[in-house]
């Protein structure tokens, strides 16, 4: 599919200058006919559960395959912060493994649900103070050891598109014993990605950024070898190794992933999540991961020339598929850039544009006209 096909497979796009892909990515046709079928499913069957868990299976195994896992590696869970935490509740801090190591990337939930495991022996180690949106990786280094369980860390920064050295961190977390929780939700579906290559342990992810689906699903990839090894706190009957014996005891487990999971899954959400997915590999990603950098390359040279305060990383290795800007008032700056028509997204004092493939040259350019227009409320770039 040309990049041209699949942006006016987005009605909004007609309509707005939409870059703000980094909070929701934009409604497809696509995806909406597949929240008709649900409804539709619904209206036909009354209570097709066998049609709905079958919806789910597909969702699995589709984003297994854009991320290189096994179908059994995969959890379906409602938000990628109760996805992080069946993780975080399997995990013993009782023995000489306790310390967790964050960084300041994290978005705040991430940080939450593991502060929460201190009355378990959880502790906390942080790699970058909590407001540091650029933790390299040297300080992660400084601070792992062989009291380190685990290392939860945002692949790409919500805040400024700060992207970590993965590999490195990876092979450094592995060589102290730890593993790695990558939070991949500011970067899955931005380019390609191979869990294998990467070497993550967990990675969690949901739809509704830039995977075009809607809330209420995340996805959860958990190393086969790992699985086993899983029993969270939080369970219920989809965790069980056969769901539909509907036996109260015995707390088997499943054998795959989805012992992860816990109650019934958010069909509605899932109907869109598989279209989103099925769009998405229409341009396939490596096409779309080319027109996300050269987007963000577009917009970053504009505002550096315009001599704005630019704060996401210069290095194009170093950032994701969003650009920030300084700004003196950000949610002032974003409503007025909304009234011209251009939908992004103000965080604490710093304004982000984000790109998907369905953008385009024109999109980058109408954001540049609007940072003209509403100059005085831009910062200039420190000296
Ligand atoms: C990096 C990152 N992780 C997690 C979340 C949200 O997680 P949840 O699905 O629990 O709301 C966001 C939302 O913007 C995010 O940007």
């Amino acid at each position: 599919m040309t990049l041209d096909d699949f942006r006016a497979r987005f009605p909004i796009l007609g309509r707005r200058v939409y870059v703000n892909s980094c909070s929701q990515g934009a409604l497809s046709i696509d995806v909406e006919a597949a929240i008709g079928r649900f409804t539709a499913s619904w209206h036909s069957g009354g209570s097709p559960w066998d049609q709905w868990v079958g919806e789910v299976e597909r969702l699995r195994a589709l984003f297994a395959g854009t991320i290189g896992a096994d179908a059994d590696e995969i959890a379906v869970m409602p938000n990628a912060t109760v996805a992080a935490a069946a993780i975080a509740t399997a995990l013993p801090f009782d023995g000489p493994r306790r310390e967790v190591l964050l960084g300041g990337v994290e978005f705040p939930t991430m940080a939450h649900l593991w502060q929460a495991q201190a009355r378990r022996g959880a502790q906390i180690v942080w790699a970058g103070a909590p407001d540091d949106s650029r933790t390299p990786v040297e300080c992660y280094e400084a601070r792992l050891s062989d009291r380190t369980s685990i290392v939860p860390v945002a692949h790409v920064c919500f805040r400024n598109g700060y992207r970590l050295d993965l590999p490195r961190l990876v092979a450094r977390a592995h060589d102290a014993g730890a593993l790695v929780m990558v939070d991949d939700y500011q970067h899955t579906g931005t380019a390609p990605l191979d869990v294998r290559a990467l070497g993550v342990d967990v990675l969690v992810t949901g739809t509704l950024k830039y995977l075009l689906g809607p809330p209420g699903v995340s996805l959860l990839y958990v190393r086969r070898s790992l699985v086993e090894q899983l029993e969270p706190l939080v369970t219920g009957w989809f965790g069980r190794a056969e769901p539909f014996a509907f036996a109260l005891t015995p707390l088997d487990w499943s054998s795959s992933a989805r012992r992860l999971e816990s109650g019934s899954p958010p069909v509605p959400s899932v109907y869109g999540a598989v279209a989103g997915l099925e769009l998405l590999r229409m341009p396939g990603a490596d096409q779309v991961g080319h027109q996300i950098a050269r987007l963000v390359n577009r917009t970053v040279t504009g505002a550096l020339d315009r001599g704005l305060d630019v704060r996401t990383p210069i290095t194009p290795s170093e950032r994701g598929a969003l650009v920030v800007v300084g700004a003196t008032d950000a949610q002032a700056l974003a409503a007025r850039l909304a009234a011209r028509g251009v939908i992004a997204s103000a965080r604490g004092s710093g304004l982000r544009v984000s790109f998907h493939a369905y953008n385009n040259d024109a999109d980058v350019d109408a954001v540049l006209a609007g940072l003209d227009a509403e100059r005085p409320l831009l910062l200039d770039r420190p000296a």
